[in-house]
């Protein structure tokens, strides 16, 4: 945390209500990793948004976040507004201009990196966007700016629809109970109605089929983690994502123009860890080599905490019905690693938990981005002597298969050497366990 002084920069985000944004993390996070002089607060703004406005204009605040429900009519009091929040029709930041503020919509842009850094290709690309709301709306604009050829827009009140079909001519509008008629073909698709929400809400289009054309999916909502439309796409194999990814390169790219600097990928990922652990981590994820104690911590930490346990390779054993030996030696180890990373998938929607994993899971970053969003990360930490000496007799560890001790110490010294800068990056805590009891242990995380 930075310490306030009288230089110190204000910024902020007006809405109402206000008190569950989690713009703070992001910029509070970006300020202190790039030791910028500057605070970020939420401000509640009861109902006269244009008097709000030229307060902090006056009092020289130094940029704002806009949001609900001042997306459109904070533009009244603006100087000047971009062409693209024009076009989108709600301004989400505010920068300084002479004698007041100009307005911004960074939140496609925003979701435009988010696909960007997952390698989503937008140019030349088909989509299918469900709901016909702002948000809707705002995905179709980004579409047709990015180069997308053609949406498939599909909305339970066909009226709301066809009135962005008239505006944005690459949209064909739909009833939702016309999906069949969407050619055959691999799309892009977009989740941006409110349908996932509440813990109740159902799939909205329940044929496998329709989402089985997608080739990725992206889901506007971000809490919960894994909306039916989420689990439909995990289920089906489809790569997705939530919107808190948008969320936070909407974030980024303002804070961007803010300070006019370029936030790394590497400090993006920092920031989204951090945003992941406020909003769903309240989960604990056990790392480290195998005989490092991840289990009998695990079980410790549960009992002492009122949590549950999982034990990743357990899961495993009883998905599958057969033993990780089993599985090794009839299946190859990409297979054993693909139930991995869809299991670990699985997880997010995990609460109050301790999960162990198993030692090679966080050596696929699919598996590091999704742990991080279960919760926080703990490296149990252990010497090749010690893990040596906990595992020699255990005959169900199939990478540990060896003629004699002295080849066992040289395979779990190689493996610890290639995978402790994995395992020491991802965590947010590192434990030295070899002269801690499992209950020292539990009670230090
Ligand atoms: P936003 O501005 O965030 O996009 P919105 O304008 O309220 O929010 O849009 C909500 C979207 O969710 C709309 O597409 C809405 O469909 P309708 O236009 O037919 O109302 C969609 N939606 C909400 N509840 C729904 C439900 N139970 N089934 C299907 N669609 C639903």
């Amino acid at each position: 945390m930075i310490e306030i002084n009288g230089k110190t920069k204000i910024l902020g985000v007006i809405g109402n209500p206000i008190e569950h944004t989690l713009s703070p993390v992001i910029h509070n996070t970006l300020c202190e990793l790039l030791g910028i002089d500057a605070v970020y607060v939420p401000i509640k703004v009861e109902n006269d948004i244009v008097t709000a406005v030229n307060g902090l204009v006056e009092s020289g605040v130094y940029g704002l976040n806009v949001t609900v429900p001042y997306k459109q009519d904070v533009m009244k009091v603006l100087k000047g507004v971009d062409e693209l929040a024009e076009e989108i029709g709600a301004v989400n930041t505010l920068v300084r201009c002479s004698g007041g503020y100009k307005g911004y919509n960074t939140d496609m842009p925003g979701l435009a990196r988010a696909l960007e850094t997952k390698g989503v290709k937008l140019s030349g690309k088909k989509a299918v966007v469900i709901g016909a709301g702002g948000a809707a709306r705002a995905v179709c604009v980004m579409l047709k700016n990015y180069g997308a050829e053609k949406i498939y827009l599909l909305n339970r009140n066909i009226e709301k629809a066809k009135a962005i079909a008239e505006e944005i001519p690459i949209v064909t509008p739909l009833r939702l109970t016309e999906y069949d008629s969407i050619p055959e073909d691999k799309y892009i698709m977009f989740q941006c109605t409110s349908v996932g929400l509440k813990p109740e809400d159902e799939l909205i289009i329940k044929s496998d089929d329709f989402y089985k054309m997608a080739e990725y999916g992206y889901d506007l909502i971000y809490n919960p983690a894994v909306t039916p439309f989420i689990a439909k796409l995990n289920e089906l194999g489809v790569p997705n994502d939530n919107g808190l990814t948008m969320l936070l390169y909407q974030g980024i790219i303002a804070f961007e123009m803010w300070f006019g600097l370029k936030v790394s990928r590497d400090m993006s990922e920092v920031v989204y860890a951090e945003l992941c652990k406020k909003l769903y981590g309240d989960n604990i994820v056990l790392i480290g080599y195998m005989g490092s104690g991840k289990t009998s911590v695990g079980k410790e930490l549960a009992k002492s905490r009122g949590m549950r346990f999982i034990d990743l390779d357990e899961y495993i054993v009883e998905k599958e019905g057969r033993s990780i030996n089993d599985i090794f030696t009839y299946e190859t180890e990409e297979y054993f690693r693909n139930v991995e990373s869809e299991v670990i998938r699985e997880m997010s929607t995990l609460s109050n938990t301790v999960i162990s994993t198993g030692g090679g899971a966080v050596l696929r970053k699919e598996n590091r981005d999704n742990l991080s969003r279960v919760g926080h990360v703990v490296y149990l930490k252990a010497d090749p002597e010690t893990i040596l000496n906990r595992v020699k007799d255990d005959q169900s560890r199939p990478l540990l298969k060896s003629e004699s001790e002295e080849e066992l110490r040289k395979r779990i010294t190689t493996m610890l050497d290639s995978r402790n800068p994995y395992y020491e990056i991802f965590a947010d805590q590192v434990i030295y366990t070899d002269r801690l009891t499992p209950s020292e242990i539990a009670e230090i995380i």
